[in-house]
Order: C-alpha cells, then structure tokens, then sequence
C-alpha cells in the first residue's frame, strides 16, 4: 500500500535526498540553470514551479525521473486562482455568485486545464478572510464572511481535487491560504502584521481553514505576516497544536515564498539556521524558493539540533502526496494543448453573470430592452480593454481570447446602433485633451450611455494595497460630465475591490458592479444588460461610503454605544452640531459607520416579498434542531434567483458577540407569482463559539434571528431561548 511504499522510500533516502524533498524551486529564463538541474538529479529538489510553455518544469522533471537516484518525481506547481487557459471572475467575483456548485465547476474546469500542462497542485483557494478594501489581496478573497468563505473554500477544493476521468489523474492538489490571519494586514497594507484575540481566530479566521481541511484539502500554505507577534511560518502552536493535532490535518504544509528566511527581516530569527529550525520545528514541510532548509537542515540535523524524525515526517507527508497525485504516471503522459471549449466558455459566462451584482437600478432602467432601445454610448477606459477584464493573477489566460462589453454588446445590438468613446487612455491617467467632451457628446446622441469605469487589473493583488479606494485618475470627472449629458446613465464597476463610489453612485441612474469578471466579461455584461440574465450577485463584503471607515464588516460586535443610522455630520454642515441622539455614539465626525451597500446586498429585475418567518420551537435544547422556515414570493414579472439568508445573535454572553452573523443561505429560483418556503435548521454547534481559549462553548439565553435578502435588515424575524 501506499504508506508502505513511503516508508521503503523514507528509509531508502540520504539526509541530503530528504531535505532536497523539502524545496521547492523557481526558475526564470529559457534554460534550466546548470545548478538547478544538478540539484534536480542528485534528488535535491523536491517540487519547481511550472515554467510556462517554455517547458523547463518538464525538462527537469526527466532528470529527477531519469536520472536521481530515486526517481522521485517533481511535483509541479502554479498560482492557478481564478482559471487557467479559460478565466472565471477574481475569486471575490465569484464569491459575489454565493453558488457553491458552479464556482466547483469552475475549479475542476481550471484543474483539468492546468493537469493538461503538466501542474500538479495549485496555490489556491486563498481562504484569508477580509475587512479590509485597500489590502489588494481582497480580490482574491472570498470576502468578509466565514460561512460564506468555509463553503466557497471547500467547493473550491473539491473542484481543484475533482478526479480526471480523462487524463486518469484525481485532479490537482489545493493549497489554502495564508494560515492564518493574512487578510488582517494592518491597515490594509500587504505583508503588515495581524493582531486578533484567540476567540475571534477561531470563530472567524480559521473557520475556512477547517472547512477546506474537512473538504480533503492536499496542502496548505503559511502566510508571510506575523500572527500576534509570531511569524505565521514559525507558529508552531497554530501550526502543530491547531491544524495538526485538533484538526487531524496530515497533509502537506509549505511556506510562501520566501517567508521562511523573511523571519529574520521580521526580527524573529537572527539568521537562516535559525529560521529554518523555527519553520520545520513549527511543521513547514517545504520551503519555498528560499534555501535555508537547502543550505542549513543537513548540518542541523547531523548536530541534533532538528530531529531527524520530524525531517522524517515531513517527507512522508510530501511522498504520499506525490503517490496520491500518481505523480510518475502522470509524467508518462506529458503535457497536451489547451484551448477554450464550448464548456469552459459557457460555465465562465455564467459565473461571470452570477458574480455581478446590481447596486442600484432607478426608474428601471435596466435591463435595456434591445428591440426599443435605439443607440447606445458606450463610454470608458474599462469598455474594450480584454487584459483589465480578466483581473490579478491571471498567470495563463490569453487576454486576446477574452471579450470585452463593447464586442458583446456590438454584438447583441449590431455596431450601427453602438458608439464607443473610450475617453481616457486608462483608469488611472488624467484626461487626454477632448476626452470627456467626446464622451458627453457621444452620450447626447444616445438614447442610454453606459460607463465603463474602475480599476486596472494591476491595482489589485499581491502588493496592490491602495490608501485610497475611490475611482482613480478622472474616472470620476468623466461620471459627472457624462451624468449631465440628459439621458439615462448606467455605471459598470470593474474593479477588484469595493470602491468609495457614493457620489457616482448618486450620479448615475443604474449601477453594476463587475469585479475582473474573466474571459467571458463581455457576454456575461451584455446579457445582464439587455435581460438576457436576470442579476442575482450579492456582495460578498460591505463596500465603504469612506476609506476612512476601513475596516469595515457587518458582523462586527457591538460597541456599548451604538451609532443612530442618521449621524447628521457637523463636518459637512458647517458647525450644526449633532442631535443629542448622535452625540457620544460610535461614528465619526464626518460619516457614520455604516456601509453604502451592506454584505449580502444586491438587486434583481424582479421583486420578492419574505412572509412571516416560522420556528419550530421558541425553546432549543440540548441537541435538538431549530426548524425555520419562511415563505418567499417572486412578486414581479420575470423569473429570478432570490439568495435567502439567516442570520443570528446571540444576545448576551461571557464575550461580546457579534451583532450578528451569517449561518445559512439559499438560492432559490423563483417564477414570477411563486412562493416557496425556504427552511433552514439550526443547531446548537451552530450557536456555540470559542472562547479566548480556544474552547467551544455555549450559554444560556436568547439568540435574535434575521431571515432576510441582506445583512442590515433591522427588524429580526423572531427571538429564540437556548437552554441545554
Ligand atoms: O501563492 C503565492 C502566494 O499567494 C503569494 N506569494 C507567492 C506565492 C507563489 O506564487
């Protein structure tokens, strides 16, 4: 079997031929440096990134088949994030979808395009929960919730891991990351240090860690902050007592990169002996691209310093992922072209639909009818630019196979009734002479104008952490003059992250935010546009009225001086001072604490109506179950997908709860004139939290519930008593 056959190997091995399974290589450039591949065949490298079609990961993949004494094979890996050859949204895109179905669709989709190259495992999903707009590494979250995040994470995994039927392979192997805290950068600034209380790690942070772990996750990856203090790939009590020895977790556990030997930059470890130690001692099994395991474990282990059975363990833990990956069969079959398919393309252009969402849509102006609807204006620096759709890490999509919003809707309308004026060069450059006065023109000669504004892709991702998130450049001049022009306006938002877009969403009659929607961006656009799809996408964070609000999340706890909704701002009136309602409350000065959209937000072409909640029971105990159940309607006249959500507070506890959190949610398709009962179960695992000793516990009480579209609906649909 197969841990027999890792054992042989484990004690088949040189110290030298462990420690090489350990390190995992970068190589740029058209050929394989000469000391890379004599690493390779002496067996001492274990894993290489993928090198593109130049082919290089496969040219040095011979020499660790064919000529390491072993023949261990290389295990291959690559950012595969959003897609590979065929682009999906920007993971927090695809949260907006809240399908867990469809967004595993797209993962097994990517993971078969990406085991046709040659990639064995994937850095993804990026599971780091996120408050925080200007971290640019929000695009690649799955926003701010952790039971939205846990169930998005584990379909990602389970798409990522699907089995191959084709290519006899069981997929790639996942890797969730950061462990842990990540998404809590200081002040949204990338790689800045995570301060959190044990009990809020448990209850929020990690929660998609386990999720992922519970789904089968292969590997997972530590995170380049520091955790409380500790750099996450030397925190051996995260490390080793939570995911190792509570969670059972026995797969591979790799660093990012570099982040091992950045522990001496931390002011953790004074040089790479010493943080090679810290990592293996906390359970890193592989270190990536930095060389201190390379250079420093063999003499470290010879002095007794580093036990050689934990360098044992975690190369079992790498062989047993290789032979659960058949890694050597797979080497066999090679590498084979990958195109688009009729599938891939399709399954994008719906999760591209789903991921949008509609803020805002006045007087109806969506969707345009295209029988009626005469000339078009396409206007902006995001309407026609295929590269921005597709948004960061977009490693081995083509932009040239991506279409954009104005092909499609050129397409839809036909080009006579479809001026295009881009206006400005990009998203972030000031005006070029003329450009808003060709964009007002164009849009006076329309019937509707529809702008296409937001960020580049580059402005979001690893290091893109932004101080201030509204629209760049003069994206926000072009609104202003383009909203005057006389005819309706619908704003288009393509952009990784929320911006700050209050005063342009006053502007414009509609809003669609986009996110970087993929490969099919154009047609997924057009057909929420045109009606072809009706818009169902919810957002997945609370987007900020003011950077200033930063960080900002719906299930936060309660201060003990809860902010009225009207916070009249002395600031912006010149003096007036506050309502004696507002004064000493939690606000600011100058904005209230409140989102411009909440979590969970977004409208349809259709309306629907939420009836009187029912519960099962006014009283759980024990391990009984709480059925809810309320009957939702399509009140309008066109089918639509209502996500009905369930919401819970816990009202009084040892520690503040919050002021209330997701525990459930449904998409319900719904008929126009339908009604269907949506019914959840409640739990007591699902009303118990950790304390700050990581313990589990519930209390006694009442706990107030919410079933409702969206996580700022005031009135809760009715109160429970929990008594075990
Ligand atoms: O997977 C990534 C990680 O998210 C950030 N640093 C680089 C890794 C490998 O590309």
């Amino acid at each position: 079997d197969l841990k027999a056959r890792v054992r042989q190997l484990v004690d088949a091995m040189t110290l030298e031929e462990k420690i090489g399974q350990m390190c995992q290589v970068t190589v740029y450039g058209e050929e394989l440096p000469a000391g890379i591949a004599a690493a390779v065949s002496e067996g001492r490298v274990g894993s290489i990134f993928y090198t593109g079609p130049n082919g290089l990961d496969r040219e040095a993949q011979r020499l660790a088949i064919d000529e390491s004494r072993l023949g261990i094979p290389l295990i291959v890996c690559r950012d595969v994030v959003h897609g590979f050859r065929t682009v999906f949204p920007i993971p927090l895109g695809q949260a907006a979808s809240w399908d867990a179905e469809l967004v595993e669709r797209a993962a097994a989709i990517a993971a078969a395009e990406a085991s046709q190259q040659g990639v064995h495992w994937t850095f993804a999903p990026m599971v780091d929960i996120c408050r925080d707009a200007r971290w640019g590494r929000i695009a690649e979250s799955l926003g701010e919730d952790p039971v939205l995040a846990s169930e998005l994470a584990a379909a990602m995994v389970r798409g990522f891991q699907t089995p191959n039927a084709e290519l006899a392979n069981p997929g790639i192997a996942a890797c969730a990351k950061h462990f842990v805290g990540y998404g809590l950068s200081e002040g949204g600034r990338d790689y800045n240090r995570a301060m959190v209380s044990t009990s809020e790690l448990h209850n929020t942070f990690l929660k998609p860690f386990k999720a992922s772990t519970d789904a089968g996750l292969m590997t997972l990856m530590t995170a380049f902050s520091d955790i409380n203090g500790v750099p996450a790939s030397g925190h051996q009590e995260l490390l080793r007592d939570v995911l190792r020895e509570r969670w059972g977790f026995d797969g591979v556990v790799v660093s990012d990169y570099e982040s091992v030997t950045e522990m001496i930059a931390h002011g953790y470890s004074a040089n790479p002996a010493q943080a090679a130690r810290q990592a293996v001692l906390a359970g890193v099994d592989m270190e990536m691209v930095s060389l201190s395991y390379h250079d420093t474990l063999p003499a470290q282990v010879r002095s007794g310093q580093v036990p050689v059975s934990l360098i044992d363990e975690a190369v079992a833990r790498i062989l047993m992922l290789k032979l659960n990956l058949k890694l050597s069969e797979r080497a066999k079959i090679g590498s084979t072209e990958v195109a688009l398919t009729d599938e891939s393309r399709s399954v994008a252009q719906r999760l591209a639909r789903e991921s949008l969402v509609l803020l805002k849509n006045n007087d109806a102006t969506l969707p345009l009818a295209s029988d009626t609807i005469g000339r078009v204006a396409v206007i902006g620096p995001l309407a026609d630019e295929q590269h921005e759709q597709l948004g960061c890490w977009m490693l081995d999509g083509q932009a040239g196979e991506s279409v954009t919003p104005l092909q499609a809707l050129r397409e839809a309308l036909g080009e006579e009734r479809v001026s295009y004026v881009r206006a400005l060069e990009s998203s972030i450059l000031p005006e070029q002479e003329g450009g808003i006065a060709a964009a007002v023109k164009a849009a006076k000669a329309a019937d509707v104008a529809v702008l296409f504004v937001g960020e580049d892709a580059w402005l979001s991702g690893e290091a893109r952490s932004r101080a201030e998130i509204s629209l760049p450049g003069a994206q926000a001049e072009l609104i202003g003059a383009v909203s005057e022009a006389g005819v309706p306006v619908v704003m288009v938002v393509v952009a990784g992250r929320p911006l700050t877009i209050g005063k342009q969403v006053e502007q414009c009659g509609s809003v669609l935010y986009a996110w970087h929607p993929g490969t099919m961006a154009g047609p997924a656009i057009a057909d929420v546009l045109l009606g072809r799809h009706n818009p169902s996408g919810r957002l997945p964070v609370s987007m900020p009225k003011q950077v200033g609000q930063l960080p900002l999340y719906y299930n936060h706890p309660s201060t003990g001086r809860p902010s009225p909704r009207k916070v009249p701002s002395p600031l912006a009136s010149a003096g007036v001072d506050f309502d004696e309602e507002a004064k000493y409350k939690s606000h600011y000065l100058d904005v209230d604490p409140f989102p411009l959209f909440p979590f969970g937000y977004g409208l349809s072409y259709t309306s629907f109506d939420y009836g009187q909640a029912e519960l099962s029971t006014p009283r759980l105990s024990g391990d009984q179950t709480l059925a809810v159940r309320v009957p939702v309607t399509n009140t309008g006249d066109r089918a639509g997908v209502e996500t009905v959500q369930l919401y819970v507070q816990d009202v009084a506890a040892d520690l503040v709860r919050p002021v209330r959190e997701l525990k459930a949610f449904r998409r319900v398709e719904l008929q126009p004139g339908q009604t269907s009962v949506v019914e959840f179960a409640l739990d007591r695992g699902d009303l118990e939290y950790y304390d700050n000793n990581a313990e589990r516990k519930i209390e006694p009480g009442d706990f107030r519930i919410w079933v409702s579209p969206h996580s700022d609906v005031a009135e809760p649909a009715g109160v429970f008593t929990y008594a075990p």
